[in-house]
């Protein structure tokens, strides 16, 4: 059998930026601080498989690639991503990135790989029962572990509450357009999306992650907020994502290339901490 890898590049697409670094995969840590370009307009797969060959020749890299997708991501195959270009709809995304990259490449959501990172490394390690990571960003994204092992897919940003998705409720791009205080985005538009969370699923444990995790954003309002479950954000802030993405390319990607020419992998199998 084939040695797990040592190192693999991650790379986080979002709705305004495309990010990237090295990964060590055992620390689940950067190598090196991340590269990051903006994220195309229109965001089309042709244009974000480029962002994402510039990061790879950023770091002259030549190994296996993750990448985590804003969407629903199956087999390497987006099903739907609404903050990105429609065009995204049936794309075989870890196809097409490793056309253009010349690397393996794996794909996943971008709030479960954030979410096996918390659960590996960050505020989630070692937490039996039912956690859940929500991301808040440009969209809301999620992820459901129970005993620590990834439900993938759960969409819960998309839940509807009186006729409107959670994300279009309190995704922090939100707080940002309607330059919302801390204060009353936390307590009446996340409050609400984080009840309805907790009515649905009881976690143990919630994390809350995505750019509003770094620590003096979350001091605004990590307090305000009122739940059953523990609460803590996340622990590698807004490198979750990049660091999952290296999670997921190397429980996915076999070490040693079997033939010559660059193969895309599949996410099916997706690794428990
Ligand atoms: C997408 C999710 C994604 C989330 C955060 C949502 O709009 O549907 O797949 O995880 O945004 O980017």
């Amino acid at each position: 059998m084939a040695k797990p890898l040592k190192k693999a590049l991650g790379v986080d697409i979002g709705g305004s930026g495309v990010k990237g670094a090295p990964i060590h995969l055992k620390r689940g840590e950067l190598v090196t601080e991340r590269y990051r370009v903006e994220t195309p307009r229109p965001a089309t797969p042709k244009a974000v498989a480029n962002a994402v060959a510039e990061i790879v020749r950023f770091f002259d890299w030549k190994g296996p690639i993750g990448c985590t997708i804003p969407g629903l991501v199956r087999d390497g195959v987006v099903e739907v991503a609404s903050n990105l270009d429609a065009g995204w709809a049936g794309t075989h995304a870890a196809r097409l990135i490793s056309e253009r990259t010349g690397c393996k490449v794996a794909v996943v959501n971008d709030a479960d790989a954030a979410g096996l990172a918390e659960m590996k490394y960050g505020a989630g390690k070692g937490r039996k029962g039912v956690s859940i990571v929500l991301t808040f960003g440009t969209g809301i994204g999620s992820a459901l572990f129970l005993d620590g092992r990834l439900v993938p897919n759960t969409e819960l940003g998309h839940l509807q509450l009186g006729g409107q998705l959670a994300e279009d409720i309190a995704a922090h791009s939100v707080r940002e357009s309607n330059e919302l205080e801390w204060e009353v985005w936390a307590r009446g538009h996340v409050q609400e999306v984080i009840d309805h969370v907790e009515f649905l699923f009881s976690p143990d444990l919630l994390i809350i992650g995505g750019g509003v995790s770094r620590p003096d954003r979350w001091a605004e309002f990590g307090h305000l907020l009122l739940t059953r479950a523990e609460l803590q954000p996340a622990a590698l802030g807004n490198n979750a994502g990049i660091v999952g993405a290296g999670i997921v390319a190397r429980a996915t990607i076999p070490r040693k290339r079997k033939k010559k020419k660059a193969r895309s992998a599949s996410t099916s199998a997706l690794p428990s901490p």
